[in-house]
């Protein structure tokens, strides 16, 4: 038998960013045996990078602000196909949390009276984004993490999760690589909760690190038949670093803009007010975005193919108590002092919309034993997500999400592992060894070039088809990847190139079916939104490859709906 460790837990929690962790801690103080693993070591997850703010309405700067006027901002800067229930639910609770994560002491920004400060953020009709300056992910992790320590929750770092495992229909574990020894560990467990993150690795500017958001969940998920929607929906943050090559796609956080920043051409033309004029620079992130390109594309933009963002005209020291993360990033990667020169950002790929088709009342996917939270999931922000709510959703359901599993566990008997799936899976990951073949980084690149060209900011039929097809070639190519388990980057990389297979699929597949311009979905080829395309898409993953079907969106309650005043409209000037 080839199993080298077994790990038990009741539960299992793939993915030890801000929604894993959240999840473990209220397992744990139930009272359930569970256990984190992660890819990276353990204070290292992509919730590091989240920036500029928590969306929550408080109130504290605006009082007239609610869950209700917070819901509805979700909804229509969502494309209005945004899952009802999990909107409903997100904007509920995320107050309580946010509360929670103050007290459990995350450093937010306080104002003199004690009470938690909150910014603009676009697309928000109220200063609604608390902030621990912009390294709000920063410490919102930190303070998890520590509870978790403090709780002694059972974690194991840098494991490469590569295949769920199933039996008797049912997800009871998986199976991992731990990277620095090279062995493989069998996870047993009854449930599983699949935390791994987004995939916008799949795109060559990305505001994630190189090794993260590859498509891992989305890949565990599809391999056990799991359902998907939205997947075509991809978010693309409006303002990213441009240069130097090291920095291309790194987040400039949209907090500039919510503390005042400033967007112009390269003819020094404010062209927000071509395309919002009432919300200017805070306006949807796929409003702006699509502006950028737009004014680029038209020849309006900077040598480098970017515009200018502008914060100098705030002081200094505000802006060093801010934006501190901007403030270093700038004068490290490019030594720009921001407090007295322009940023140039272009559009990055941020935000994965689409995933998992979960239940959010449940926190269940399609798959029995398997559920999920955060950025891996779809339905919560539509076709288009507001700065700030990422995590949001991740400390929402990641509280809710374990109490609906912690009701299922009562029912639940820990199914025996499947020892042939095991060997099975066992021996593929073994096959992936070669000592011949092409370079996996470089098929890697190759691979987000393409997307990032067909499958982008803005996107046609025509272009899109061609890289369906040159996708599909890939599958075939055999990658070089070395002959040993251990410390072997060329082998994730192979994964990595593996993963990215049935998410990029999906996001060509459904952008193809959608044939208009809704949200962050933009097609040059059917530039208006149609009213007939107000629903989502469903992928299910068959033996003959994915099959997608629609699905109508359920109608906003009342209480919301008297919020949902005003058209949005799609501008593709040309
Ligand atoms: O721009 C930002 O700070 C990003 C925030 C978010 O994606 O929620």
């Amino acid at each position: 038998m080839s199993i080298i460790t077994i790990e038990k837990s009741e539960v299992l929690v793939i993915g030890s960013g801000a929604a894993g962790i959240r999840a473990a801690i209220e397992l744990y103080d139930n009272k359930v045996d569970v256990l984190v693993v992660g890819k990276c070591a353990k204070r290292d997850a992509h919730t590091l990078l989240a920036t500029g703010g928590i969306n929550a309405a408080l109130g504290t700067m605006d009082p007239k602000d609610s869950w209700q006027l917070h819901a509805a901002d979700t909804i229509k800067d969502g494309g209005g196909i945004n899952d009802t229930d999990a909107v409903q639910i997100l904007c509920k609770n995320a107050s309580r949390e946010v509360k929670q994560l103050a007290k459990w002491g995350c450093p937010f920004h306080k104002e003199k009276d004690g009470s938690i400060s909150q910014r603009f953020f676009g697309a928000a009709t109220y200063r609604r984004a608390a902030f621990a300056g912009d390294y709000t992910g920063k410490h919102i992790l930190t303070t998890l993490i520590d509870q978790a320590v403090k709780r002694k929750i059972r974690f194991k770092p840098e494991v490469y999760i590569f295949s769920l495992l199933k039996n008797k229909g049912r997800i009871n574990g998986a199976l991992g690589l731990e990277l620095r020894t090279g062995k493989i560990i069998t996870f047993h467990a009854k449930a599983v909760v699949l935390c791994s993150g987004g995939h916008s690795r799949m795109y060559k500017r990305s505001s994630s690190r190189f090794f993260e958001n590859n498509g891992d969940g989305i890949h565990l998920a599809y391999d056990v038949g799991a359902k998907f929607m939205d997947m075509e929906l991809f978010q693309f943050h409006p303002t990213g670093m441009l240069w130097p090559k090291q920095a291309d796609g790194v987040l400039v956080t949209e907090a500039v803009r919510g503390e005042g920043g400033i967007l112009t051409n390269a003819k020094g033309e404010r062209f927000m007010k071509k395309y919002d004029a009432p919300r200017m620079e805070l306006s949807a992130r796929d409003i702006v975005a699509r502006a950028i390109y737009m004014e680029v594309k038209a020849g309006r933009g900077t040598k480098r193919g970017g515009v200018w963002l502008d914060i100098s005209h705030k002081p200094k020291a505000y802006i060093k108590n801010r934006l501190p993360r901007m403030f270093k990033q700038f004068k490290e990667y490019c030594n720009i002092d921001i407090s007295k020169q322009k940023m140039e950002v272009a559009p990055t790929a941020h935000y994965s919309m689409g995933g998992v088709l979960v239940n959010h009342n449940t926190g269940k996917t399609s798959v029995p034993g398997l559920y999920a939270i955060g950025e891996v999931t779809s339905g919560v922000h539509g076709g288009n997500r507001l700065g700030g709510n990422s995590l949001a959703e991740c400390i929402v359901f990641g509280r809710l999400t374990p109490q609906n599993i912690i009701r299922d566990l009562k029912k639940m008997k820990r199914i025996p592992l499947n020892e042939k799936m095991i060997k099975e899976k066992e021996k593929w990951l073994r096959d992936k060894l070669s000592s011949s073949g092409q370079d996996p980084t470089k098929v890697k690149a190759e691979m987000q070039k393409i997307m990032w060209a067909c499958a982008g900011v803005v996107r046609k039929g025509k272009d899109m088809e061609k890289a369906l097809k040159e996708i599909a070639k890939f599958k075939q190519v055999k990658l070089k990847t070395g002959k040993n388990l251990k410390m072997n980057k060329k082998l994730i990389d192979a994964l990595d190139v593996g993963n990215a297979f049935p998410t990029c699929e999906m996001i060509i597949k459904g952008a193809l079916m959608r044939k208009e311009s809704r949200a962050a979905h933009s097609r040059s080829d059917y530039p208006k939104e149609k009213a007939s395309w107000k629903k989502n898409i469903i992928y299910t993953p068959t033996k003959k490859g994915v099959k997608l079907s629609t699905r109508g969106v359920k109608k906003v309650s009342q209480e919301i709906a008297k919020f949902l005043k005003g058209k949005r409209e799609i501008k593709l000037l040309e």
